[in-house]
């Protein structure tokens, strides 16, 4: 019998319970596929006394992750604690220093130090796997760095925030208010500890930025993703999109042009009957576009116990058949820094806002518009709330998304706006 593959474990609250549980529900399943057992040596959390709904006493206790990181009795340090910085980077960093392969699902600390990472563990020998970080369940990276390794990536675009998707979902299906879907969200623990990072664009665009490394051998640049959240979509948007045949979803969108890197993440309107209009609740997809192969659509759970924990065992059930890679599918060394690129591919645009009720109101805004060099192709004032205010509604010719800024700016100018103008692309999938 082969020597089993060691693993440390620092975290155990959804992610790290799931994979104890795996480890000890399927531990012939995965010694067979990994050709050795899988065996789990020490584990750390902040509360050791918290009743976790698993069985870990047969596990070493460490409270402190570096401890774990650097246990020599552990070969694979596995971190599913979360945060950018002080502990997941603490350890992860000791873990590569002692030469032990790391697995993560930890976005925000590949996003933000991912290269650096990268470059350690190849200095170390050690290698870095992160299939959870990306699309829960869904085997997007191995996709990538391995079934679609002989293209050239064209696109990678997605819904890769299970918590928006619920939210933009819910309002549609039961008529709610962002607020109320939100604090929804809360009370069903769907929501980061931060809930901006999901809202706001910024987990989903760290996972952008890690495929956009993978897919065009750029380092990774999370800090020229365009991001842009849900924050500001209203029961009135989905409602008005819905009349339109359209969907309201944050999508992520990174494509190489010959300008540089695209890297964008916003609420976009998509057809309803697309399959990217019906991804329901907290479902992902990602849909990648190569040279040879064309069009890839993945789509599964992006987030809970099972699903991540899926991703977490088969990066270490590869490690325990040695399969090595570098951590972006190429040496980080040779990973470029990006040229950063505003997206310009022209779009029809959604603009929603409200105005004061006077006489040339609206011809004001249709200067704005005309000046920017935006042409209209739909527009409708609809149900007055009061009898001061027109809310309207906009769908502009194609355009870039600089003129439809250019025409906000103006529209700030007119005096006639009620409150400030809603501008998303209606994206052609
Ligand atoms: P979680 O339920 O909040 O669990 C975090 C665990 O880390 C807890 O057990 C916590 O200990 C422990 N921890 C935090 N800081 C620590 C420290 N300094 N030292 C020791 N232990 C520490 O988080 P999660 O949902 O499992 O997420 C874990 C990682 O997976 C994150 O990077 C997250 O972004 C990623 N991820 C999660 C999902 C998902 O569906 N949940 C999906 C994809 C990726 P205590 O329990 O004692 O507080
Ligand atoms: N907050 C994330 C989401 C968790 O909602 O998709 C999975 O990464």
């Amino acid at each position: 019998m082969p020597d089993p593959l060691r693993l440390g474990l620092a975290g155990l609250g959804t992610v790290g319970i799931g994979v104890v549980k795996i480890v000890q529900r399927h531990a012939d399943l995965i010694a067979a596929r990994g050709g050795r057992p899988i065996t789990i040596t020490a584990v750390s959390a902040r509360d050791r006394t918290k009743n976790r709904d698993a069985d870990l006493s047969g596990y070493a206790w460490e409270s402190d992750p570096v401890a774990l990181a650097r246990r020599p009795d552990v070969d694979v340090f596995v971190e599913l604690m979360g945060g950018e910085a002080g502990g997941a980077k603490a350890s992860v960093e000791a873990a590569i220093a002692a030469g032990k392969d790391v697995v993560t699902a930890n976005k925000a600390l590949l996003a933000h130090h991912g290269q650096a990472l990268a470059e350690a563990a190849e200095a170390a020998g050690a290698a870095i796997r992160f299939e959870a970080a990306v699309a829960g369940g869904i085997p997007v990276i191995k996709a990538l760095t391995e079934g679609l390794a002989g293209n050239e990536i064209t696109r990678v675009m997605g819904v890769m925030n299970g918590t928006c998707n619920y939210i933009l979902t819910r309002m549609e299906s039961a008529g709610l208010s962002y607020d109320q879907v939100f604090e929804e969200a809360r009370q069903l623990g769907y929501l980061e500890a931060d809930p901006t990072l999901d809202v706001g664009g910024i987990d989903a665009g760290h996972k952008l930025s890690l495929l956009a490394s993978i897919a065009f051998g750029t380092r990774v640049s999370f800090d020229k993703v365009e991001l842009e959240g849900i924050e500001r979509v209203s029961i009135d948007d989905i409602r008005l999109a819905a009349d339109m045949g359209l969907r309201i979803k944050l999508l992520g969108v990174a494509q190489m042009t010959g300008r540089g890197l695209e890297q964008r993440m916003s609420p976009c309107l998509v057809p309803v009957d697309s399959p990217l209009g019906q991804l329901p609740g907290g479902t992902n997809m990602v849909v990648i576009e190569g040279d040879s192969v064309g069009q890839v659509v993945l789509r599964g759970a992006g987030a809970g116990q099972g699903p991540t924990a899926s991703a977490v065992m088969a990066d270490v059930i590869d490690l325990a058949r040695g399969t090595r890679l570098s951590t972006f599918g190429r040496p980080a060394a040779s990973l470029v820094a990006p040229v950063p690129a505003k997206a310009t591919a022209p779009a029809a645009h959604y603009l929603r806002m409200t105005l004061q009720d006077k006489p040339g109101a609206l011809a004001k805004i249709a200067t704005a518009l005309g000046e920017a060099g935006v042409s209209i192709n739909r527009m409708r004032q609809y149900g007055h709330p009061d009898a001061t205010t027109a809310p309207v509604l906009i769908v502009t010719h194609k355009t870039t998304r600089d003129a439809i800024d250019v025409a906000l700016k103006a529209f700030a100018g007119t005096g006639v706006l009620a409150s400030e103008p809603v501008a998303l692309r209606i994206e052609p999938v």
